[in-house]
């Protein structure tokens, strides 16, 4: 390799990249490779760094990103109030604001031993698939617990019930790297307690989640169908184990299934709906999509409790409201890589391709020309995702089905603003449930279709893992 800086040659060699292995070997960075988001990038690392517009929104549309903002941060309040624009929170929910759970619109995280509310993690519950539920399976994806629904509340206004409380304890899990180092991973164990309703159906299964960070939401719901459905066949085409399928989810609005995109299942089809859903079951409040409160017929004073609808009926969260925190929603901007011509970093992009983590993490796409917003479309963004879902293997399996996806089966989260986890959010915790503390543990929870992936990681000697952490923070 005589065209390279001295520095860099013998950095790849000390980190065992020979020439020979075919994986891409990168030595300088891509034109454009730091703009993640696109025209969109934004170039901010501090707290802030996940709450800014579309760089390339233009001023005079920048208010109703604004607008949205507030009503996305602002807390809810109970219904009948003064503040009729933002009442009819409950009568059960988890918290009074979107931004409580998806804090500076980075990532929420697992409920601390002494927490008094989970908030930012919020559990979802199911009982197994049968014949009689074919439409709610079709439409819901899954069979919701009888009494207690498809979501645990663990909050009501005063005079109903809350559901109950949510804690998790953890059991650890030692991995050992080829080098002999040794890791200890954390596995939860979830305990629900103080159940308002009484017992549970025996068969209820569990999916504890945290918020996912809100940036470059709308560049994917902007990443044409037909991409995702190549990459698909493409992993299917190479025969390597990696099998990624799309979700086929409801949607609410067209009353039919289509491809699903957002959420750890991707079981929401775009961020309208996934929007409304939030609304409608981490607080309590109707839309005209769903315009009933997420109350199961066993839930009677929930049912009995006054709401926040409008004088004409209209429901708690007007249709402006909505298409306001969807803007919003669509234009948090992805904020731009650093160091991507750092010798380390690069480096650490080699051992990336080299571990076959570019076959789910996906790094690029263009956008299509059709996108929701102008600013959207035709981007070339490098969201480190294919969308699609894969089976993680049993560690990670919530054992519960969600429309298409298996108990098994995780979407590939975007990778896009990771290493900003820690200036945002204030923690590193990561994957659905926010077990892994950091970068490196998230990567050694990685199983099943991505088993080959880890036991390279595992492969790697210290100053390896070094260079692949620096790329993933450089994210
Ligand atoms: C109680 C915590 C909580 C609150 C409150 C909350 N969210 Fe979320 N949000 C989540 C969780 C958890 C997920 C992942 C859901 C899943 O996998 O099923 C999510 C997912 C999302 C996603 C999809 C992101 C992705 O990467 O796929 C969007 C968009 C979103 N929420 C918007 C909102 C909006 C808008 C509000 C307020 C109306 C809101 N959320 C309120 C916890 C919350
Ligand atoms: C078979 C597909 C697949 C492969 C290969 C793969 N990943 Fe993942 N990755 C996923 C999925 C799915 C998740 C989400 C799992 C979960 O939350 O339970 C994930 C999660 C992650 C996360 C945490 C993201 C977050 O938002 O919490 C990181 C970091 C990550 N992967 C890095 C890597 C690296 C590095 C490699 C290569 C060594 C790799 N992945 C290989 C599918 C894959």
């Amino acid at each position: 390799m005589p065209s390279l800086p001295l520095r860099l040659s013998a950095l790849l060699l000390a980190l065992g990249l020979s020439a020979c292995d075919d994986a891409p070997r990168f030595t300088k960075a891509e034109p454009g490779e730091a703009r993640s988001g696109g025209a969109a990038t934004v170039r901010k690392t501090d707290q802030n760094a996940f709450s800014l517009p579309s760089a390339n929104l233009p001023p005079s549309r920048r208010v109703d990103f604004s607008v949205g903002n507030s009503f996305f941060r602002s807390p809810w309040v109970i219904a009948p109030s003064t503040t009729t624009a933002r009442d009819g929170l409950g009568p059960l929910f988890n918290t009074n604001a979107c931004q409580n759970c998806h804090i500076k619109d980075g990532r929420g995280h697992p409920p601390t031993p002494d927490a008094a509310n989970a908030v930012s993690m919020l559990v979802r519950l199911s009982i197994p698939d049968a014949p009689e539920y074919a439409r709610l399976i079709e439409q819901a994806g899954v069979v919701p617990e009888p009494v207690y629904g498809g979501q645990f509340q663990d909050m009501a206004v005063p005079g109903v019930a809350p559901e109950g409380k949510v804690r998790v304890d953890y059991t650890p899990v030692p991995v050992r790297f080829k080098d002999g180092t040794e890791v200890e991973l954390r596995k939860p164990v979830l305990q629900i307690t103080q159940l308002g309703y009484g017992p549970m159906h025996p068969d209820t299964r569990f999916s504890a989640r945290v918020a996912p960070p809100m940036i470059g939401l709308g560049l994917l719901e902007a990443i044409p169908e037909e991409a995702i459905l190549a990459n698909a066949a493409a992993q299917a085409k190479d025969n390597k184990g990696i099998n990624g399928r799309p979700n086929q989810v409801w949607d609410d609005a067209l009353q039919k299934t289509v491809m699903g995109r957002f959420g750890w299942k991707a079981g929401q089809p775009n961020l309208n709906q996934q929007n409304v859903h939030a609304f409608s079951g981490d607080m309590g409040l109707t839309t005209s999509l769903r315009p009933f409160d997420d109350c199961t017929e066993a839930q009677t004073a929930c049912k009995q409790a006054p709401n926040g609808n409008g004088p004409d009926g209209e429901p708690e969260v007007s249709d402006n409201i909505l298409r306001l925190v969807l803007f919003y929603s669509r234009n948090l901007a992805v904020p731009a890589r650093r160091g991507v011509n750092d010798a380390q970093v690069l480096a650490g992009k080699s051992l990336f391709f080299q571990a076959g983590c570019q076959s789910c993490h996906t790094p690029k796409y263009n956008t299509a020309a059709n996108a929701a917003e102008p600013e959207l479309a035709n981007q070339v963004i490098r969201p480190y995702s294919d969308l699609l879902l894969h089976d993680m293997g049993d560690g990670l399996a919530d054992n519960r089905t969600e429309f298409q996806a298996s108990g098994r089966d995780w979407r590939t989260p975007p990778l896009w603003g990771i290493g900003l986890t820690q200036a945002v959010s204030g923690h590193t915790q990561f994957l659905h449930d926010g077990r892994a503390r950091n970068l490196l543990e998230a990567v050694l929870w990685h199983g099943g279709e991505a088993q080959a992936a880890q036991q390279q990681v595992l492969s790697f000697n210290a100053e390896q893992r070094a260079a692949l952490l620096a790329f993933l923070n450089s994210l």
